[in-house]
């Protein structure tokens, strides 16, 4: 079989999905079909996640049971509770929520039943339980009293309750709901593909979902809108923008926020946020935050060079300032983009597991071939062996590398 390289895998399609589709040239993005602005604009969380893992939209009663479902079950159990307190509170919350994903499968008995019907039932559980990983782990962090699930609430307003023990208002709900939203799918990203290869080795939906949370947390994925609320806390002011964005771009670091392995095109996330953003930074009194924000993208989109290569504003640009205004401290800021995301990885895993075949590409082995093993005894420290990376070099130079194959 002919082997095609393909680093990063940009140009290579590796599984067929039903749940969103992406037009990176010309900027679009939807959920089974419907068009991710009118979805922020007229669905919630509940029903964006019902949509996606149904493929149409749901009737009424069909949204009210899915609604009390994930109500139902967001509670957490006692003892996984403790288990979070052992945490250390200097743990990074992301990485206390990859712990506390992986815990939840120890209280699920039905964790290792991949049947359909079980991984639905445990998706529900993951998407409803997120939240309140992550508000359990915050306020214990902080030595506060923890904040029992309210089944009344909407999936956005429990999480804003859980977190601050106070009643969010509608804008609040509102706006956490959208972001949720907004980032409940895209395609098949690096934590969802990475969902995806755990799954389709027959492993099961905690596996799949603990890989995942741990490949959101990079900064050239989902941590990059921690980086640009604290790139804008950094800058502090709307007259210093200028200097520090065209220094950063002088010495050709990356703007954390922009950029897309997909979209070479505004990503349509981006575009409504940015309205959205504007409204809530104007109503919890951080307008000057998002007139920074705005600077930025204006001498972002300035650069020809930039332009060339279809840098544009991505979700996390606008969606940092959002977290800002609802109050969430920014080391929460990628937990949130995870609790949405629970939604999409969920739905590929089972979707992966309807049509499975194991994901296992190829490497391109770049090291010697056919050495004589020496006994211990006789071996000397040569320079080219010491390191992966120092041989890897060495043998950038040496005749004929194939792919390897287990
Ligand atoms: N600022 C300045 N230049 C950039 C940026 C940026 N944010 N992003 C890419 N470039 C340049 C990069 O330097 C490279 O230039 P050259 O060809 O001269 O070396 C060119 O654009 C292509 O970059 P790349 O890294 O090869 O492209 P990629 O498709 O592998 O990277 C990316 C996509 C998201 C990792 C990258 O754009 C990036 O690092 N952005 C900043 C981090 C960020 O905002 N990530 C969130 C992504 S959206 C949310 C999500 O899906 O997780």
């Amino acid at each position: 079989m002919p082997l095609n390289i393909d680093k990063g895998l940009a140009g290579t399609v590796a599984a067929d999905t039903a749940l969103s589709f992406i037009d990176g040239a010309k900027g679009v993005l939807e959920y089974a079909g419907y068009d991710i602005d009118s979805l922020a604009r007229n669905s919630t969380f509940e029903e964006s996640t019902w949509l996606l893992w149904n493929g149409r939209l749901p009737t009424a009663a069909e949204l009210t049971a899915f609604t009390a479902s994930l109500q139902a079950c967001s509670d957490l159990d006692p003892r996984l509770i403790e288990l979070i307190r052992g945490i250390p509170k200097t743990t990074a919350p992301m990485d206390a929520l990859r712990t506390s994903v992986s815990a939840l499968g120890h209280f699920d008995p039905e964790a290792d039943d991949n049947s359909p019907e079980a991984n639905r039932r445990k998706a529900l559980r993951l998407v409803a339980r997120t939240p309140a990983l992550i508000a359990v782990f915050d306020r214990l962090r902080k030595g506060k009293p923890l904040v029992a699930p309210d089944r009344s609430l909407s999936v956005a307003g429990n999480f804003l309750w859980m977190l601050t023990g106070a009643r969010p208002t509608a804008a609040m709900e509102k706006a956490l709901d959208v972001c949720l939203v907004l980032h409940a799918d895209h395609g098949l990203n690096a934590s969802t593909f990475a969902a995806r290869v755990t799954i389709a080795t027959q492993s099961d939906l905690y596996s799949a979902a603990t890989t995942a949370v741990g490949t959101l947390k990079g900064p050239l994925h989902g941590g990059a809108n921690q980086e640009v609320m604290e790139m804008l806390l950094e800058i502090g002011d709307l007259s210093k923008v200028d200097g520090y964005i065209k220094e950063k771009l002088a010495r050709k670091e990356r703007i954390m926020g922009f950029g897309h392995r997909v979209y070479k095109a505004y990503d349509p996330r981006a575009t409504y946020l940015k309205t959205f953003a504007k409204q809530v930074a104007s109503d919890t009194g951080n307008l000057a935050l998002y007139e920074m924000s705005r600077r930025i993208e204006e001498i972002v989109l300035a650069q020809p060079n930039l332009i060339e290569k279809g840098i544009f504003p991505n979700v996390d640009f606008y969606s940092a300032t959002t977290y800002y205004s609802l109050g969430l401290d920014l080391d929460l800021f990628t937990c949130v983009f995870a609790a949405s995301r629970m939604s999409g990885w969920a739905g590929h895993c089972i979707e992966q597991l309807a049509a499975n075949k194991l994901i296992r590409p190829h490497a391109d082995y770049t090291g010697p071939h056919g050495l004589r093993y020496a006994p211990i005894g006789e071996r000397a420290v040569s320079a080219t062996s010491s390191t992966i990376p120092s041989a890897r070099q060495a043998m950038s130079v040496a005749a004929g590398s194939n792919a390897s194959s287990m």
